[in-house]
């Protein structure tokens, strides 16, 4: 079985972050979002993966990711030009699927559950499609689905009236049959071309359609708190302490961290759980629980927590504690010491600052 990672969308609700990376690049606990989903599909059993992406971000996963060796994963990519529905994103995979059933892996999911039992379940019972499941709060955010047992006998996208409270969660498995349900299927009301409609259509034409319900934590990583909540979620079972850097006597550090080589901590308060990658330097501040700090940060008499700091981010004399925040690479936080007191800003587009 082969893998396809969707990972061509605008990810316009993670502006201006999205500007300069893709979100499914941008590091929940010092890894991006994507490496958390290529280890979930290599612990299945699949090492053979289409990374469908758009023309503007292809480099930038290229470059994080390269042909996948050094994860031991077979990486090729597959360019969706203009991000029309999954469905679309589907078709574009056509060649390199060759016939073969494919799981498909929505690249902006965070899952805990591993899915190795969803796979062999898919092919012990000749499935033509596979989708997993969860019970949620809020359906009409979501893909929808209604089960009859194991069978589902209903899906809908982001219904007003949900039918169920069982969330599509943005992993399939499908074989070659897929194809018939996409080359029938119309645009939406979003104007895409959307794969829960290729798979009503499968259910409407008997093929065999199952659920797999899942329990544990998952999360869409599409918008900025949804972020901050993966980050807290991952740092939680940060298990071992790894001090590599330089640790100054002046510095208390409490809980679980992980900090990684040529980092420099002087007389600070670090309060796991909390990462700190390559060489960043924390002088005289407060690292609280749930911050992830990226390669060549400098946060200097400042406190941060609850927060995720991208690479050769700078924070410096904040006075007031920095909390559920996310920093982008190359950002500069700091104030000025002059008379008359003021905010003096050079803020991206889209950018979003909440004053103290
Ligand atoms: O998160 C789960 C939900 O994902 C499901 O419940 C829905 O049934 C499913 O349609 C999908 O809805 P979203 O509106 O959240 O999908 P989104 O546009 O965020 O795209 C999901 C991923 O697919 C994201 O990594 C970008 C990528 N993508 C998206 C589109 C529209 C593509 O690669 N190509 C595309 O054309």
């Amino acid at each position: 079985m082969k893998a396809i990672i969707l990972c061509a969308g605008k990810g316009t609700r993670l502006r201006p972050l999205t500007f300069t990376s893709a979100k499914q690049l941008i590091p929940v606990a010092n890894k991006p979002v994507i490496l958390y989903s290529i280890e979930k599909i290599k612990e299945a059993g699949i090492n053979e993966i289409g990374m469908i992406v758009n023309t503007e971000n292809i480099q930038a996963f290229q470059e994080t990711l390269g042909d996948g060796s050094n994860f031991g994963a077979k990486l090729s990519y597959i360019i969706q030009a203009d991000p029309k529905g999954l469905a679309h994103a589907v078709s574009t995979a056509k060649d390199f699927l060759d016939g073969e059933p494919f799981l498909m892996y929505l690249g902006d999911n965070l899952i805990q559950e591993n899915l190795v039992t969803f796979v062999k379940d898919f092919e012990k019972e000749k499935l033509n499609a596979s989708i997993l499941l969860t019970p949620v709060d809020d359906p009409s955010r979501f893909g929808v689905a209604v089960v009859n047992g194991n069978t589902i006998s209903r899906v809908v996208e982001k219904p007003q009236n949900p039918p169920s409270n069982l969330a599509i969660i943005g992993v399939y498995i499908f074989d070659s049959s897929i194809f018939d349900g996409i080359a029938n299927i119309k645009p939406s009301w979003r104007g895409e071309y959307e794969i829960t409609d290729a798979i009503q259509y499968l259910i409407e034409h008997n093929y065999k359609v199952q659920g797999h319900i899942i329990y544990g934590w998952w999360k869409d990583t599409g918008r900025p708190e949804d972020l901050l909540e993966a980050n807290r979620r991952i740092l939680e079972n940060v298990k071992h302490s790894k001090k590599m850097g330089v640790i100054n006597g002046g510095t208390k550090i409490e809980g679980h961290i992980v900090i990684e080589e040529g980092v420099e901590i002087v007389n600070s308060v670090i309060r796991g759980p909390v990462s700190i990658d390559q060489n960043s330097t924390i002088i005289n501040s407060y690292i609280g629980p749930y911050t992830s700090i990226g390669k060549n940060v400098i946060i200097e008499n400042a406190e941060v927590e609850n927060s995720i700091l991208l690479e050769n981010a700078v924070v410096r004399n904040v006075g007031v504690r920095i909390d559920a925040s996310i920093i982008g690479k190359n950002a500069n936080v700091s104030s000025i010491d002059k008379k008359p007191k003021v905010h003096n800003f050079i803020i991206g587009d889209y950018s979003s600052i909440k004053l103290g």
